[in-house]
């Protein structure tokens, strides 16, 4: 294992029930609709390979994994090597560090969500310092209108980190946390010792709140010279076609 200490591994979790754009994902996975003239997971894995990162594994449901071998084969297309992995049940994000632990093989990773956009001058740059700089685990954090649907940093006057609260009623700032997550070679580890939560399901921000309390967990401020879009709804997801046309965003 000595010779991955500095190798990172990307990991898409494109799998989850998709009910809020239901009835159109009740037969399509989500990440595979329409983001203007591309399919939805060009997105997180153009992030993925800007970054660095050659070796993906996509993890999604039993049903959609033909669909997303279709789509992309191994890698080839795209110079990277691509794999892939299932997921019985949507039973929470942290559980794709499960699932990926085999394949990471002691490797360092970075995780990102088959729905979450990110777009922004020197992402590449930017994505490829947060590696670099990575003690443990890396969160990104973009500044909204509406924290309380998300999990919400809360920040001292440095802007250091104290703690995570998942969608609280009264949020502590409006710093969301992204779709977006790098973390060192134990994230498996301690991901496997997590409790589910009351809604059934390993939450992410319990895995993040563990680097947190070991000290370990660095954050990104993406600022307004970065856009990030969650296309889970109806009205994200058509924000995200208009947003990828009216920008000229081209990838590849
Ligand atoms: P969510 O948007 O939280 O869930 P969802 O996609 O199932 O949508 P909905 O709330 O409308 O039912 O998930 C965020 C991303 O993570 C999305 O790309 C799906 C993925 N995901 C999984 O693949 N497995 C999981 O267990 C969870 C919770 C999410």
């Amino acid at each position: 294992m000595q010779e991955n200490n500095n190798l990172y591994k990307g990991i898409i979790l494109a799998g989850g029930a998709g009910t809020r754009l239901h009835p159109i994902t009740k037969a399509v996975s989500k990440q595979l609709l329409p983001i203007y003239d591309n399919p939805m997971i060009y997105h997180p894995l153009s992030t993925l390979i800007n970054s660095g990162i050659k070796e993906i594994l996509i993890i999604t449901t039993e049903e959609d994994v033909g669909l997303f071998k279709k789509l992309l084969s191994n890698g080839e297309e795209w110079g990277v090597k691509i794999d892939y992995a299932t997921q019985k049940k949507p039973e929470g994000i942290a559980q794709s560090l499960i699932i990926a632990e085999k394949w990471l093989n002691g490797c360092k990773s970075i995780l990102i969500l088959g729905d979450n956009l990110f777009f922004g001058p020197d992402l590449p740059l930017l994505m490829q310092n947060a590696k670099n700089n990575n003690h443990g685990a890396t969160i990104f954090c973009y500044e909204v209108s509406d924290p309380e649907r998300f999990g919400v940093i809360e920040i001292d006057k440095d802007n250091n980190i104290l703690a995570i609260d998942e969608k609280p009623k009264e949020p502590k700032s409006r710093w969301a946390i992204t779709g977006l997550y790098i973390y060192d070679e134990n994230a498996s580890t301690i991901a496997k010792d997590l409790k589910k939560s009351e809604r059934g399901e390993y939450e992410i921000t319990d895995l993040n709140r563990q680097y947190l309390e070991q000290k370990n967990l660095n954050v990104v401020y993406l600022d307004k010279d970065y856009s990030w879009l969650d296309t889970g709804t109806h009205e994200t997801l058509l924000e995200a076609s208009n947003f990828v046309k009216d920008n000229g965003i081209k990838l590849k």
